[in-house]
């Protein structure tokens, strides 16, 4: 009886064995004509300041969002890889390239030469300018009038740089904040004279918050400014991604939807060449 078992069990295994093979090629097959799955797509973790309205902040819910966020997601859609958007204070976000903790940063960031020397940029995809946001009684009527008054600015931007420079390294009189929407707090409070910052979050400011009685002087002294999409110096794989999604949404008209959706129109285009 035993042994009657262990025939069956042999048999039925033989029998599961010969069908086993048989079955083989047909299932690879099929397999091998189809395309091959796509590979998972890369997720890059992307350092933002969310603190900079339009361009990028936090919603009631806490999510990220705005024109960069957008943007990236275009061109992230386009050139085929993913973003995770995480926020993260400007001060030392460019370290976090250096340091592999992000692989992209978008955060409104001025493309200069002195950040050139630690950090790769992708094409520029945006034009600003920096603004001044007085209170509405204010005698400034220029940038020049800063020269000796109380002037907030975010540690380390561009409107740093430019009232420093102004100023002087020196001058007591220069109020760095962690974050430009703190800046204008203090505007508002009176602790600072002026606020200088880049233009689309200040003229963003004072559409939002009239309650706050502020006025802008814009100067040609301010040189003008592009925005870049930075990446840690060499990593151009990412890099070249990048500026090929970036060329893609610029040219099937992604860009300029995006564009009009936050500043109301198309980005003005540059003079053709006479
Ligand atoms: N464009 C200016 C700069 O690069 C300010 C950028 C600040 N961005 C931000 N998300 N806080 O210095």
């Amino acid at each position: 009886r035993r042994f009657l078992q262990t025939a069956a069990v042999l048999a039925a295994g033989i029998v599961l064995a010969a069908c086993g093979k048989k079955e083989e090629p047909a299932a690879v097959e099929p397999a091998a004509s189809a395309p091959a799955p796509a590979p998972a797509p890369t997720v890059y973790a992307v350092g933002t300041d969310a603190a900079y309205a339009p361009f990028e902040s936090q919603d009631e819910k806490g999510e990220i969002v705005g024109f960069d966020i957008d943007v990236l997601k275009a061109i992230a859609a386009k050139a085929g890889f993913e973003v995770k958007f995480i926020n993260t204070p400007w001060e030392g976000i460019f370290n976090s390239l250096g340091q592999g903790d992000r692989d992209i940063v978008i955060s409104a960031v001025t493309i200069t030469d002195e950040r050139k020397q630690t950090l790769d940029f992708s094409d520029a995809y945006f034009d600003a300018a920096q603004l001044i946001a007085v209170r509405d009684n204010s005698k400034v009527t220029k940038f020049a009038d800063l020269k000796k008054l109380k002037v907030g600015v975010q540690t380390g931007t561009t409107g740093d740089e430019a009232v420093t420079k102004l100023q002087g390294k020196t001058s007591t009189n220069i109020k760095r904040f962690e974050s430009t929407p703190l800046a204008l707090k203090e505007l508002e409070s009176g602790g600072v004279d002026a606020v200088v910052a880049d233009n689309g979050v200040v003229i963003h400011h004072v559409a939002n918050n009239p309650g706050a009685k502020f006025k802008t002087i814009s100067d040609t002294e301010f040189a003008p400014e592009q925005y870049g999409i930075a990446v840690k110096k060499g990593n151009t794989a990412v890099l070249e991604k990048i500026n090929q999604g970036l060329a893609g949404i610029k040219a099937d008209g992604t860009y300029d939807q995006i564009y009009t959706k936050y500043f109301g129109a198309p980005p003005a285009k540059a003079e053709a060449p006479a």
